[in-house]
């Protein structure tokens, strides 16, 4: 029997370039808790760097991966999180946190965003001991020299890893 849900909408965003199995074991995880989940792949290059693979790609790797949720979206979006958030109806915004290392920036995005919208309260999901190492710069950079990196990314997403980085 699927489990009870009365808690709303929460956004997953991020910019999943590209995603891995420890951001759908967190979006799995909200879909458990929330009535609906929009995962919103930021469209824009936050850190100033290029990313991977297009938004477009992005989007198809998770959709592919949500077939069990049909209570989960995805969608680009190139706003602030909190009116993505907002725009959605969400009360939540869903982040995974790893280690302490992540702790520091999730931290100053939380101010933020608690500034702009202290009506949306940010809820942290620690990340699953197998995933916790995980990152999509890791995986990058180990498929760019030749490391395994399955098990650890869905099978499409390492196939277009090896050609995108074969170019
Ligand atoms: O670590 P990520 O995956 O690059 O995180 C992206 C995101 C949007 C979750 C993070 O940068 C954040 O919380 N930003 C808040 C500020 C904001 O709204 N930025 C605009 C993003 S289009």
């Amino acid at each position: 029997m699927a489990p009870e849900r009365n808690a709303g909408t929460a956004v997953c965003p991020g910019s999943y370039d590209p995603v891995t199995y420890g951001h759908l074991d967190i979006i799995g995880r909200a879909a458990n808790v929330f009535d609906s989940v929009v995962v919103g792949v930021v469209n824009q290059p936050v850190r100033k760097q290029k990313t991977l693979f297009s938004a477009a790609d992005r989007v198809s790797f998770i959709e592919e991966q949500i077939a069990e949720y049909p209570h989960v979206q995805v969608k680009p979006f190139d706003t602030l999180l909190v009116d993505f958030a907002r725009e959605h109806g969400a009360k939540a915004i869903i982040k995974g946190l790893r280690a302490i290392s992540d702790f520091e920036y999730e931290f100053e995005m939380n101010q933020l965003n608690r500034k702009m919208a202290p009506d949306i309260e940010s809820i942290y999901f620690m990340a699953a001991p197998e995933y916790s190492f995980l990152s999509s710069s890791g995986i990058k950079e180990l498929a760019m020299f030749g490391g395994d990196i399955s098990g650890l990314v869905p099978e499409r997403v390492a196939a277009r890893l090896q050609e995108e980085l074969k170019r």
